[in-house]
């Protein structure tokens, strides 16, 4: 049986830090407000010269440089953003021209804040069907260019970032073996006027601003995420107790503690990250996950459970053995 194996990560963040004392000079909001309804402290926002494809460059080369993986032998690149550089061609294109693996599959995945789950997916199930040996999945986003800065109850709420993983195809010997074990995603279009940007291509020409109804989402995100996590342990016959960490979309502390509660999780389980990168969409997952295999709570051998919900409504989970 082949598994696609986490083999390294990287993320990397814009240079500039905008804290809530600085938001609050921009709209009418406060430090208050913004920690105590989302638990965001402060937030990336990239400047000049950063983009998706530069963030998502980075990233992908510290995952490589982790998992000791000359570029040129990946075979295939998936790249989920909302906020690509260009409409055309696909981000995922420049990251490859940037890392010099040109040849290899190539393609940007857009499921919004679910789309690091949806890429990991996409690429699970290519390595798995002989399309690649080695994977970068990539989740990028640059929001902070698509937010309404005059509208406080959208924009202190997202930040910009990316997050990298390099998976592996390996043959495993038995269950316990590293990998992906399941995942379970779903979409449902009928909610897509709660959290949709006003723009595209092919209705106003334009880009468009970020348009949310915060409260709505939040109802709609605790009920998906439990049912869909649920889902993913009953696949897998593990229950909530096996998890050694959970790895949520960091899009507000409060929806991560009502997930936790509702599978009885206790909160040291999960890896929070909202309070420094707020939300930052597809790149949100792959972020958290860096960060914590990096300071060294995530190990060889954790259970880990990804998940995230957003615009779409699209929502995911994903259990891996690391
Ligand atoms: O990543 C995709 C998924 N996205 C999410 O999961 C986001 C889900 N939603 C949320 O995280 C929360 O709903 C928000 C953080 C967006 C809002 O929190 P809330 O507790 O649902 O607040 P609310 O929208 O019900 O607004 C409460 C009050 C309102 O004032 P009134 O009408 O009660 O007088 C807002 O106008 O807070 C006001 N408000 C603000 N006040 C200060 C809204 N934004 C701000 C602000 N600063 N930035």
């Amino acid at each position: 049986m082949i598994r696609s194996v986490i083999v390294g990560s990287g993320s990397a963040l814009p240079q500039r830090v905008v804290d809530n004392a600085e938001m609050a000079k921009m709209v009418d909001t406060s430090d208050e407000w913004i920690v105590e309804r989302t638990g965001i402290r402060s937030r990336h926002i990239a400047g000049e010269g950063e983009t998706t494809s530069t963030l998502a460059t980075d990233a992908a080369r510290a995952a490589l440089e982790m998992a000791g993986i000359d570029p040129a032998s990946i075979g295939l690149i998936v790249l989920a953003t909302a906020t690509p550089d260009q409409t055309f061609p696909a981000t995922a294109t420049l990251v490859q021209d940037a890392l010099g693996c040109n040849g290899c599959i190539a393609f940007d995945v857009h499921a919004v804040c679910s789309g690091f789950l949806y890429a990991l997916g996409c690429a699970d199930s290519m390595l798995r069907s002989g399309m690649a040996k080695r994977a970068l999945v990539i989740g990028a986003e640059t929001f902070s260019r698509i937010l309404d800065w005059d509208d406080r109850t959208t924009c202190v709420l997202f930040g910009d970032g990316a997050g990298a993983v390099v998976l592996e195809a390996q043959e495993c010997a038995d269950e316990s073996a590293p990998g992906i074990l399941a995942t379970s995603l779903h979409a449902d279009g009928a909610h897509n006027q709660l959290l949709f940007v006003d723009g595209g291509p092919s209705t106003t020409g334009t880009v468009g601003k970020l348009r949310m109804k915060g409260r709505e989402v939040f109802r709609h995100a605790v009920v998906n995420l439990a049912d869909v996590l649920r889902e993913v342990l009953e696949a897998t016959g593990y229950t909530a107790a096996d998890l050694d960490w959970v790895v949520p979309h960091q899009a507000n502390a409060r929806i991560l503690d009502a997930t936790a509660r509702k599978l009885d999780l206790p909160a040291e389980k999960v890896i929070v990250t909202v309070d420094r990168h707020a939300n930052t969409s597809a790149a949100s997952v792959p972020l958290a996950f860096d960060t914590a295999w990096r300071d060294g709570r995530i190990k060889p051998g954790d259970l880990v459970m990804f998940e995230a919900m957003g615009g779409g409504f699209t929502w995911g989970a994903c259990l891996v053995r690391i």
